[in-house]
């Protein structure tokens, strides 16, 4: 059975559908679309239904990243379908936390940049939202960095 992952932010607009684009890039080209399924999800709901942000979907498009997907609301029942419930940020994670109802729903939760040696611990992806441009190519880049060592954290656990 493939490995399952989702990637959590709070609209599922920007963040994580950046982070599902970028993973989904990385998986493709190491020829395991097969072995590893991706989503991603808001905690807020108040963008369901919508496609990523214009910006987002930009600032991945210099990059030679689609990003595609509708946004909807992460469920307690995720927990069950997916292997790894990934953060953008502490905040978010704190709310995830809430639903984790059992101690095997709590390993699943993981924070973005803890997959990237090179960002200290606790680190966030920083909400692009409300600000300008560069902080979605921020954005990217960070989860470029992380989605490289996820990868390489799921190769190696499930010997893909
Ligand atoms: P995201 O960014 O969590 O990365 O999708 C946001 C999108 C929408 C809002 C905040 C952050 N909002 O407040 O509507």
């Amino acid at each position: 059975m493939a490995v399952r992952v989702v990637f959590v932010c709070l609209g599922n607009i920007c963040r994580s559908p950046t982070a599902e684009g970028v993973f989904r890039h990385l998986v493709s080209e190491a020829g395991l679309v097969e072995k590893i399924d991706i989503d991603s999800a808001g905690t807020g709901a108040w963008h369901a239904g919508e496609a990523p942000d214009k910006r987002a979907t930009a600032a991945a498009k210099r990059q030679g990243v689609k990003l595609a997907g509708r946004a909807r609301k992460f469920q307690a029942a995720d927990y069950e379908v997916f292997d790894y419930v990934v953060a953008m940020d502490s905040a978010n994670r704190e709310v995830l936390a809430e639903m984790a109802v059992t101690e095997a729903y709590a390993r699943k939760l993981f924070l973005m940049r803890s997959f990237d040696e090179q960002s200290s611990p606790g680190a966030s992806v920083p909400d692009p939202y409300y600000g300008g441009e560069d902080g979605f190519e921020q954005v990217f880049d960070i989860c470029m960095a992380s989605a490289r060592g996820l990868l390489v954290h799921i190769r190696t656990t499930h010997g893909l």
